[in-house]
């Protein structure tokens, strides 16, 4: 029994945190730097992005002139229909890939992902590099916003077995205190290149950052981009 897993689901994160979620993430590095690149990668477009959300994103993104569906449903499943000749940029940014929970989502997704693509397309899949040592005895607790009239801490579980974190954002201010539960199953850069691989894609740059820093052991996220292999994994 546990009580967090049985009641998390997929639209829980979302569902909770919407009505903050821009205020949250304000302190995240522009997104115009990364709509920049989305729309070089992109041309004429559409693009399509997975796990939108409040549209941080993709609202730059539609401003440089890209047309982007809005589809809902579970993005494990990839559930649109292809674009006539596939889409030349799909996208999945901030750590959202993750939010797909065991590692046959995240294989799923990139299948879908290939069959969608076009040829020469980009797909653009953004995360963290996982940390475990942020971990002692399994959990951390962070203060990661300190105001006057808020506090606003991390508390996370990790199991190293299945690569899963399940948190709390947990919000204080004078008004009480408000939960935001959410919940990622992370993986290597490694790993993802070998989900690529299982789906017919491969790397094609991987930077530090949405201005094409480079991508070293001291990098703290990723920004990998995949194309078509050209002949399909055996
Ligand atoms: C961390 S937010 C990121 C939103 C946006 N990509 C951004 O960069 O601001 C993750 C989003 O993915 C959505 N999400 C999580 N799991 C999903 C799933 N299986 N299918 C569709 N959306 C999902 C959540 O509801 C949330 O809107």
């Amino acid at each position: 029994m546990d009580s967090f897993r049985d009641g998390f689901r997929p639209e829980t994160y979302g569902d909770r945190i919407a009505d903050v979620y821009d205020a949250m993430t304000a302190d995240l590095p522009d997104p115009g730097d990364c709509a920049d690149r989305l729309a070089e990668l992109a041309g004429p477009g559409p693009a399509l992005e997975l796990g939108i959300g409040t549209g941080r994103v993709a609202l730059p993104l539609a401003a440089r002139g890209e047309a982007i569906p809005v589809t809902f449903g579970d993005f494990a499943n990839v559930p649109v229909e292809p674009a006539e000749g596939g889409y030349p940029l799909v996208y999945v940014v901030f750590n959202t890939f993750f939010a797909l929970l065991t590692q046959e989502d995240q294989v799923r997704c990139f299948a879908g992902v290939a069959g969608r693509l076009a040829p020469g397309g980009a797909f653009v899949l953004t995360g963290f590099v996982p940390d475990p040592t942020l971990y002692t005895g399994g959990q951390s607790v962070r203060a990661s916003h300190l105001g006057l009239e808020q506090v606003r801490l991390d508390a996370a579980r990790h199991d190293p077995v299945t690569q899963r974190v399940d948190f709390q954002h947990v919000l204080v201010t004078g008004d009480g205190i408000r939960l935001y539960p959410g919940a990622v199953r992370y993986a290597w850069p490694s790993e993802l290149d070998l989900m690529a691989r299982l789906a017919g894609l491969r790397l094609r740059d991987r930077w530090g950052g949405w201005r094409r820093e480079p991508f070293d052991a001291a990098s703290g996220l990723h920004v990998s981009v995949y194309e078509h292999a050209g002949v399909a994994a055996s």
